[in-house]
């Protein structure tokens, strides 16, 4: 029996196959591979499809014998959602619906779905744990939210239990350098601070220095995609003990500013790099951190990377290597990567 990883080819899907790989799972990818690479899921059983096509969804259901469900399939631009709010909601909503309705059928019993700290909105006090209300202030936090109040309503009617994991900053890369963060286009800090630092961009622009904090720029908690990883597999062995669906904060507790993460990324490449000021980004909480408690004391887990130094070092060893061959090298035609997409 395999647990299928939904958007397995992505940044963080990837990183959790190769988690479940090494401890002796087997596992399928769904990916429709938009956003994914394929190269980051080398020798695994591959199977290309869109959630939002519900023979896809039922394909991948027939074809392998399917145990659990690990779904990281989303868009994840805050400022995106702002301008085509329906791309969100169709494939996050509609999309969880058929892979949820596929699970109902099929009888699987177990999801762990990736979640976002967007869910919270604007921090009314910090670190944030599980009981701080949601109150999203963006359509991707706002869609997150909408699917795990639709996973609660699964679990009471068809017994579908789930653990959904609301994720601070990821960040960093597979230490071994072999798989990696890699957007197009780019909006996250760490790759981008590295792309300067490589000379792939000729600086970076900071996005707001006039914030309530120690130097102005935003503070954020960033987790190792490792560290994400170890928590999936922790929570799909919860359930599958028997215990109830959940919620669990994961970060590492400790906050970074945009000027710190600047500063480190310069100690570690050794490299200046080039910094401009610009206006703030809306819909930018000055600060979020998370607090972790509670995955901790019910799951077990604890973070392995918790300086931001070596977080950092892990996404330069990335960047600097393996990433390069990947741009050059983005497999399928632009057909296959949109399959199933435009079919209902
Ligand atoms: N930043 C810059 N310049 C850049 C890019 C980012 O100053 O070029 C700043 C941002 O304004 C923010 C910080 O760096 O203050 C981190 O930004 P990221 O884009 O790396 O990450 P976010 O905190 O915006 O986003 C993360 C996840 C989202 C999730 C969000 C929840 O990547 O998926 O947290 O708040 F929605």
């Amino acid at each position: 029996m395999a647990v299928l990883i939904v958007g397995g080819a992505g940044y963080i899907g990837s990183h959790i196959v190769k988690a479940l790989q090494k401890d002796s799972r087997e596992v399928v990818v769904f990916d429709n591979l938009e956003k994914g690479h394929m190269e980051s899921i080398p020798e695994v059983p591959f199977f290309q499809g869109d959630l939002r096509n519900k023979n896809d969804v039922k394909g991948v259901f027939k074809k392998y014998q399917i145990d659990s469900v690990m779904h990281f399939s989303a868009y994840s631009l805050v400022g995106e959602s702002m301008k085509n709010p329906e791309m969100y909601y169709e494939n996050h909503i509609y999309g969880t619906l058929n892979l949820l309705t596929a699970m109902k059928d099929f009888s699987t019993r177990h999801l762990i779905f990736s979640s976002t700290a967007a869910v919270y909105g604007e921090p009314l006090k910090i670190p944030i744990n599980e009981d701080h209300p949601a109150s999203p202030t963006n359509v991707y936090g706002e869609t997150k939210l909408a699917v795990e109040k639709m996973l609660n309503w699964f679990d009471s009617i068809c017994g579908i239990k789930s653990i959904r994991l609301r994720y601070f900053n990821a960040a960093g890369a597979d230490p071994a350098g072999d798989i990696g963060e890699l957007h197009d286009p780019e909006t996250h800090l760490i790759p981008i601070v590295l792309a300067a630092a490589l000379g792939e961009r000729e600086n970076i622009t900071v996005f707001g220095n006039d914030y309530a904090t120690e130097d102005g720029t935003c503070i954020r908690d960033y987790i190792h995609v490792n560290d994400l990883s170890e928590a999936h597999i922790l929570a799909l062995d919860y359930l599958k003990s028997g215990n109830n669906s959940d919620m669990f904060n994961l970060g590492n507790g400790n906050g970074y500013s945009v000027k710190k993460i600047i500063e480190v990324a310069e100690k570690i490449t050794g490299e200046k790099i080039s910094v401009r000021s610009g206006r703030r980004r809306p819909g930018d909480p000055a600060v979020l951190i998370a607090s972790s408690d509670k995955a901790m004391r019910v799951l077990g887990w604890k973070p392995g990377f918790n300086d931001i130094e070596s977080i950092v070092k892990t996404a330069w060893k990335w960047h600097r290597g393996k990433a390069k061959t990947w741009i050059t090298n983005k497999p399928g035609t632009e057909e296959q990567r949109h399959k199933g997409t435009k079919e209902k």
